[in-house]
């Protein structure tokens, strides 16, 4: 049982002492006190309105070689593709069409997209479609990419911490990356002006609840716009393919942890979630969360496009994959709106 008046306090102060936010993390049992002040929060900053940006996964070609994901260079048998100015401008009027206001191009680190191709690409996105928001999702590049990205017209920038814990870091990545060049990156993307989203794997290999504490510590920090988390999928082509897959009830958990502690970001009940349970999503915007991210890519490519396995959506047409959602988001209670989904942090 989850002390109801340490909730009470996250909710009156948004923060809580480290042995406190451990103890909310001790078990991983759905618990309807979190959830319900959680929802409660939401609804006092977004009422029922439940923001949707439309992901065009550009391309699955990584320079990196994350130990957890199915895209890393390691992984031979991935079939690899890129998307062209054309195919991601069909991704955007498709999209339009179907309501959405926000774009979100992620891909790996694919040395292919200088920053004159994929500056070209966003400004002929904002051009055609200057109502919309472009968010990158394109990994660690230098300041001045990031620079010449925020002039060319992109307004968001994602990139998960992936974990605040050096060692931690160190057992999720190859040696030539680090965590002290991620977090570079992420002051450096909110210094230039760009809505920062952040976020970590729940129940990836190693975690322990001191480091889950130590990424909420590191988000008061950083105090991004945006805030993603997705249990851990294991994939099996990756060197972390034997381990067990996070918990959707403490992915849940701490959706409901985050909304308290930031009432106004923005929280995505992730594709990760609804992978690992049917109606996972629903419950993660039960939960507190206030986004979701249909798929936008186009379908022959979604398959390859596999961080983890067993991706949902594979499938689906934009549209169909749009009306799924609509139905499930009422389900529960709340309502996509078409609107471009600014955060409330600014306001
Ligand atoms: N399981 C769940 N999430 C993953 N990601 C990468 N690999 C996996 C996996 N195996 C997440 C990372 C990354 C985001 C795009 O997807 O957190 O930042
Ligand atoms: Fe591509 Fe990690 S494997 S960013």
């Amino acid at each position: 049982m989850i002390c109801e008046n340490d909730v009470k306090i996250l909710r009156e102060k948004q923060d809580l002492p480290d042995d406190k936010l451990k103890s909310l993390l001790s078990t991983d049992e759905f618990d309807l006190v979190l959830a319900k002040n959680a929802d409660e929060v939401r609804r006092e900053n977004y009422g029922s309105d439940v923001y949707i940006r439309g992901l065009i996964e550009f391309t699955n070609h990584c320079k990196n070689n994350c130990l957890y994901c199915g895209v890393r260079r390691g992984n031979s048998d991935a079939q690899r593709y890129r998307l062209g100015k054309s195919d991601i401008l069909a991704c955007c009027d498709e999209g339009y069409a179907l309501g959405f206001r926000t774009f979100v191009l992620q891909g790996g680190e694919d040395p292919h997209y200088t920053d004159e191709v994929l500056c070209e690409i966003v400004s002929s996105i904002k051009k055609k479609y200057p109502d919309c928001a472009v968010t990158l999702s394109a990994g660690e590049r230098s300041k001045e990419s990031y620079k010449k990205l925020f002039e060319a017209g992109a307004d968001r920038y994602l990139l998960r911490h992936e974990t605040a814990n050096v060692e931690h870091y160190g057992k999720l990545h190859p040696a030539e990356m680090s965590l002290e060049n991620r977090k570079k990156c992420l002051f450096e993307l909110k210094k230039i002006g760009y809505q920062v989203g952040s976020g970590f794997m729940v129940g990836s290999p190693y975690q322990t609840n001191d480091n889950i504490v130590e990424d909420l510590r590191f988000l008061q920090k950083l105090q991004p716009d945006m805030i993603g988390i997705g249990p851990f999928i294991r994939h099996s082509k990756t060197p972390l393919g034997e381990f067990e897959n996070g918990s959707v009830e403490m992915t849940l958990r701490l959706i409901s942890i985050l909304r308290l502690m930031f009432p106004k970001a923005l929280i995505p009940a992730t594709t990760a979630l609804g992978t690992l349970k049917n109606d996972g999503r629903e419950l993660g915007l039960k939960s507190g969360a206030n986004v979701v991210m249909p798929n936008l890519s186009p379908v022959e490519n979604r398959r390859k496009y596999e961080i983890y396995e067993n991706k949902i959506c594979l499938g689906d047409e934009a549209a169909q994959c749009i009306e799924c959602l609509k139905s499930r988001v009422k389900s529960v209670g709340y309502n996509i709106v078409v609107d471009v989904g600014n955060a409330k942090t600014k306001e």
